[in-house]
């Protein structure tokens, strides 16, 4: 597509080859690597506006995120603590400061946040992912009608499955996303849709597993999934395997 890239991802060994492989491949291109954790204690902004300082960034892509499994309780408020930055927090800056040399500059741009299905519908074993993702989706709409008119689009995508890396960095298995993986797509096949739905949705489902979801929620409120999950919770096999590790 003729884009330059800086790419602001966690420090891994990974990172470098990539940037060396994508230089090769697009020789015309500029590509960029900021190595940054969101982490709570990270002054991760830093680096972020030293690499780009001489650059003017009109598409940023809020992707970066993981998450946390099992029981709320059962996991280090600290590990919580860094999803919630990664997801969340680490969105709010990073568009926070985008957006403002957008807008100063009188210049248009797209902002795109990669958020989840789990962030609008109830999501035990999961409780910090659902409840960053159902931030970002929210955050994502509200920015979105301050600068529609100035030419930025902003929009949320909910992906259904994908066959990334994600899976592989869960530490408390969880039986339905074991399941839900079985239905992964492929990240390339995502990529084009998630372009073309930036400057025609704000809130955009992908896949079966996202859309189905969004029908299934349309029609009855809140209250009563959370209600009926609570009841029927402890009868499921991921309930019980981590409620018998309760003690
Ligand atoms: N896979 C799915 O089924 C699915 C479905 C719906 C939504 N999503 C969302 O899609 C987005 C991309 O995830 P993915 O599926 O592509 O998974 P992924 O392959 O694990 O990629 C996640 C990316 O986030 C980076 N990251 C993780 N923790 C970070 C931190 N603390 N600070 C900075 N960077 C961090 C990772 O860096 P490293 O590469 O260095 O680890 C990686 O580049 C996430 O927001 C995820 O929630 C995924």
């Amino acid at each position: 597509m003729g884009l330059n890239v800086v790419v602001v991802t966690l420090p891994d060994p990974t990172l470098e080859p990539l940037i060396a492989e994508l230089r090769e491949t697009f020789p015309d291109l500029e590509f960029r690597s900021v190595p940054v954790s969101f982490s709570p204690n990270v002054d991760y902004m830093a680096p972020i506006k030293k690499e780009t300082s001489d650059i003017t960034i009109q598409l940023i892509f809020n992707n970066a995120g993981f998450i946390v499994t099992g029981f709320f309780e059962a996991t280090d408020e600290m590990k919580h603590l860094v999803n919630l930055e990664c997801n969340a927090r680490a969105a709010v800056r990073v568009t926070h400061h985008f957006l403002r040399i957008l807008v100063a500059k009188k210049l248009k741009g797209c902002i795109c946040f990669t958020s989840s299905v789990a962030g609008y519908i109830p999501t035990p074993f999961a409780v910090m992912y659902a409840s960053t993702k159902a931030f970002v989706s929210q955050f994502s709409s509200c920015v979105a009608i301050e600068v529609a008119n100035l030419g930025i689009d902003v929009c949320a995508v909910h992906p259904s499955p994908v066959n990334s890396n994600f899976y592989d960095k869960v530490e408390h298995k969880i039986q339905l996303m074991e399941d839900a993986k079985k239905a992964a797509v492929e990240p390339d096949s995502i990529t084009g849709d998630i372009f073309k739905s930036i400057d025609s949705w704000y809130l955009r489902d992908l896949g079966a597993m996202a859309i189905g979801t969004r029908l299934g929620t349309s029609f009855l409120p809140y209250n009563f999934f959370t209600g009926m999950f609570a009841a029927f919770a402890p009868f499921l096999g991921d309930y019980k395997t981590h409620n018998a590790k309760r003690g």
